[in-house]
């Protein structure tokens, strides 16, 4: 176990790739935070697989668009289980709308729980690290569109694109405080994000050619990364953004 008397808080974690990265780090012996922006259902399931991980869990409620709940967030997760190590921000939400058709409104969603979301609770865990003299991790989960274009949409794109270069700055900003920050790209993950994907098999074959590897990532595949990420064993990493997508990136084909 490589976390064992950590204390994690990961961002999103009621369901899709936040519970699985909730889980595996309670089997690597974290206490974690959980957090959604609904705790009782879904959210509930998490906590119960961090539990049957003999690991304690908390549950808190928070809606990551609003920099005084991402604030709120963090310091709730410190009142209860008495400081964090690692932070994983992994809330995220993305709309489907062709450009010229996209709305003031679902642009600011998607921007606020995306960026802004990463940006304050980033900020907020930094102060507490920095105030208590500590050093820790913080892991982005962007998306292999941080890189990519993903036509239908931008507004994602332009906050995975702007959780990359956050990404690479907060590394440079933290690290003289002993703060990591990486991120984790993934890319087509099997989760509630994508269901009209999943529901669409021509779309889903199509998709599957791209990908080298052939097959959709488990979120399990991207909490792997993370466990490595959130450990000492990555203590001397830091600024990067890793793939977790099966060869989806890079993969050309005319
Ligand atoms: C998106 C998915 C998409 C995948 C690969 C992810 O970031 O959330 O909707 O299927 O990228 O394109």
């Amino acid at each position: 176990m490589r976390l064992e008397g950590k204390r994690a808080l990961v961002t999103g974690s009621g369901r899709g790739i936040g519970r699985a990265i909730a889980i595996r780090l309670a089997r690597e012996g974290a206490e974690i935070a959980i957090n959604d922006l609904h705790i009782e259902g879904e959210a509930r399931q998490t906590l119960a697989e961090v539990e049957a991980a003999g690991r304690r869990g908390i549950l808190i409620r928070a809606d990551l668009a609003h920099a005084d709940e991402a604030r709120r967030l963090v310091e709730e997760a410190v009142r209860q289980l008495g400081s964090l190590d690692i932070l994983v921000n992994n809330a995220g939400i993305e709309k489907r709308s062709p450009f010229v058709e996209v709305s003031e409104q679902d642009y600011d969603t998607v921007l606020h729980v995306n960026l802004k979301g990463a940006f304050f609770t980033s900020q907020a865990f930094a102060r507490h690290l920095i105030g208590t003299k500590r050093p820790g991790k913080i892991i982005n989960i962007s998306s292999v569109h941080e890189e990519l274009p993903f036509p239908g949409y931008a507004s994602y794109c332009a906050s995975k694109g702007g959780l990359q270069l956050l990404t690479r700055d907060l590394a440079v900003e933290l690290g003289p405080h002993g703060i990591t920050v990486n991120g984790i790209a993934p890319g087509a993950i099997a989760t509630e994000i994508n269901r009209s994907l999943l529901d669409d098999k021509p779309r889903v074959e199509r998709l599957l050619k791209q990908i080298p590897l052939g097959r959709m990532g488990k979120p399990e595949d991207v909490a792997a990364l993370a466990a490595f990420l959130a450990s000492s064993d990555a203590d001397y990493v830091t600024g990067s953004t890793y793939y977790v997508d099966g060869g989806l990136a890079w993969h050309y084909q005319e």
